[in-house]
């Protein structure tokens, strides 16, 4: 039987185990997907012997994503160019990582807002923390023009601008008025509005009527962004597609089929979200 993981610290809130889980079902194949809390002291050992305890191979969540990344062998382009792995498996004896998360944000956005990303001009990114990372890498790929990085901490903006290039641009969010004017695309992925999060209180009346507004934040699936968002008239997109699509890559290398992110995956998640 092929087994799976998510290592995290905390990693008890994940809800990868449901989603692989379902998929495992679906496709009739013999296999688990495991929570395990293993803590930062305790990664380089669980890294070097989880094929000894039958794992073919994982996901990794906060805080591990980074130092994960220099326990690889080899990593793919993305997760090279973002020094963060979330999905590992065994290939010769090597420890392989990849970062599916810029992957799985483009994978949701073509699904929920087709069309969004023809002649990308100025995205405004609110956040600079490892999700944000992904996202902007996504964009750039796809042909971002501009994207203004608003963040709390600006320093952390300006590391962006020097990892992924010079289309970013590091703002406060006392900028955000004036960066919202002509934006084509609105991303939150700060932690604000989350449940138990502060909100995240921001005048979106600037932002033209042929903006996109998403949320990476899931929990809950309509945060206020997307609720004011909807009430102007602006296309939306939760967090739910990301969560669901950045996951279909692992379970493709360790249960070697491509699973399919379905109506039902997603009725379950979101039932699963909403009763927590
Ligand atoms: N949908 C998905 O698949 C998916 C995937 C990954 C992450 N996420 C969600 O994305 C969010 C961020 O994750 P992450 O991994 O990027 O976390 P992270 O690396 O810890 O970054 C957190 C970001 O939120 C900002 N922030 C936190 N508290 C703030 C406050 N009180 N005021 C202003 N800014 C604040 C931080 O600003 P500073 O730099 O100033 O601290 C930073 O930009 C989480 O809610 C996570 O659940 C969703």
């Amino acid at each position: 039987m092929r087994r799976a993981f998510i290592i995290g610290w905390p990693v008890e809130h994940s809800r990868s185990p449901l989603i692989h889980r379902y998929w495992l079902k679906r496709l009739h194949i013999e296999g688990d997907y495991e929570r395990v809390p293993v803590s930062p002291d305790a990664l380089e050992d669980f890294l070097a012997s989880f094929a000894d305890q039958g794992f073919v191979g994982g996901n990794v969540t906060i805080p591990h994503k980074e130092a994960a990344f220099r326990f690889c062998g080899a990593t793919t382009q993305v997760a090279a160019q973002l020094e963060a792995v979330n999905t590992l498996w065994i290939d010769g004896g090597n420890l392989h990582g990849d970062n599916t998360d810029a992957a799985g944000f483009l994978a949701a956005i073509d699904e929920e807002a087709p069309g969004w990303g023809k002649d990308l001009g100025k995205v405004v990114v609110l956040g600079a923390g490892g999700a944000a990372r992904s996202i902007i890498y996504a964009l750039i790929m796809r042909g971002a023009r501009e994207v203004l990085v608003i963040n709390r901490t600006i320093a952390r903006g300006q590391d962006l601008r020097r990892r992924l290039g010079a289309a970013i641009a590091a703002k406060s969010f006392a900028d955000l008025p004036g960066a919202l004017a002509d934006a084509d695309l609105l991303v939150n992925t700060t932690s604000l509005g989350m449940r138990g999060e502060a909100p995240l209180e921001i005048d979106l009346s600037p932002l033209p009527a042929r903006a996109i507004v998403a949320d990476i934040v899931y929990v809950p699936l309509e945060t206020d962004l997307l609720r004011q968002a909807r009430a102007r008239g602006l296309r939306t997109l939760s967090g739910l597609g990301m969560l669901l699509h950045q996951a279909v890559p692992g379970f493709e290398h360790w249960f070697g089929r491509k699973p399919e992110v379905t109506a039902e995956l997603r009725a379950l998640i979101a039932a699963d979200i909403e009763k927590s």
